[in-house]
């Protein structure tokens, strides 16, 4: 018997995963609701390890409320979140704060503290949460400001940057932990196509370099086309989600709803004709 016929497969007999896989997330019947009023219902997918996963949809559907709820800070009202395989909304508050430290977020403003140089917005979080120097925690901040393409620009204030410079602001501080799960809630609102195709690049770019996940809400139709790898479509109509594949799939196989969406207003398939003619 030869030795490649006695090895034993590498996968035999291995356990799942403890850590959930290759899902960074699993979304459980996922209800989210503000007292009665109920945003979005029986939502089900996954996040994979290592793509870059968009939640889109209209305007007020519920894209925000989501991604609160995937960062803890929101409770479901029906259903769970599983973040590596570990029940996220059900853990304690200790527990959860544990796992913040493992995301990096953008928030919708991007807000970077006013009163704080661009270097000093970034090293807060480096001294705060991994107690290391305020020197080391400088160099770093420097070390980050370059990776999105600031680099000199450290000891500038928040008021004389330009917004784009200050959205790859917050991005650099959103990577100044490292995170595993990197999330951006519309990350392009308010910036022109150039700066907003510079921050498209930076996220994949972010992608490739740490290994992170990425979860972006975004309606942004050219950077949903030019980044996601999936997309999950929350359809405000039926208050639940209406699908879910690469942009491409959804655009040429997906329900209605979503390719009048991702053809801004018009249904690519019934107008098939106009085109071709
Ligand atoms: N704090 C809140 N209290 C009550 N309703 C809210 C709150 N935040 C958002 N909503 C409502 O929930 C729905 C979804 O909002 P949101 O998640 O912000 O949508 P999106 O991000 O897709 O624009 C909207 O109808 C909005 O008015
Ligand atoms: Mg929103």
């Amino acid at each position: 018997m030869s030795r490649s016929e006695t090895a034993i497969p590498k996968n035999a007999g291995t356990p799942p995963a403890p850590d959930g896989g290759s899902d960074v997330f699993k979304i459980e019947s996922l209800t989210m609701a503000y007292g009665d009023y109920v945003v979005m219902r029986d939502l089900d997918f996954s996040v994979k390890r290592g793509e870059i996963f968009f939640i889109i949809g209209g305007s007020g559907c519920g894209k925000s409320t989501l991604l609160r709820h995937m960062i803890g800070l929101a409770k479901p009202a029906a259903g769970r979140i599983l973040y590596r395989g570990e029940d996220f909304s059900g853990a304690t508050e200790e527990r959860r704060l544990e796992i913040l430290r493992e995301f990096g977020i953008l928030y919708q403003g991007g807000a970077l503290w006013s009163s704080m140089t661009l270097s000093e917005n970034i090293a807060l979080p480096l001294t705060e949460f991994s107690g290391i120097s305020e020197r080391a925690a400088a160099e770093i901040a420097d070390l980050k400001l370059a990776l999105v393409g600031l680099n000199g620009f450290g000891g500038f204030y928040p008021s004389e940057i330009s917004g784009g410079m200050a959205k790859r602001a917050g991005l650099a501080r959103a990577i100044a932990l490292d995170p595993l799960v990197l999330f951006f809630d519309e990350p392009s609102a308010g910036l022109d196509p150039v700066s907003s195709h510079r921050l498209d690049r930076l996220i994949l770019q972010m992608r490739d370099s740490l290994g992170a996940t990425v979860v972006v809400v975004s309606h942004e139709l050219a950077s949903i086309f030019a980044i996601a790898d999936r997309a999950v479509f929350l359809d405000a109509k039926s208050k639940t989600q209406g699908a879910i594949g690469s942009p491409r799939e959804l655009l040429e196989r997906g329900p209605k709803d979503v390719r009048v969406f991702l053809n801004r207003g018009v249904d690519p398939l019934e107008n098939k004709d106009a085109y071709e003619k």
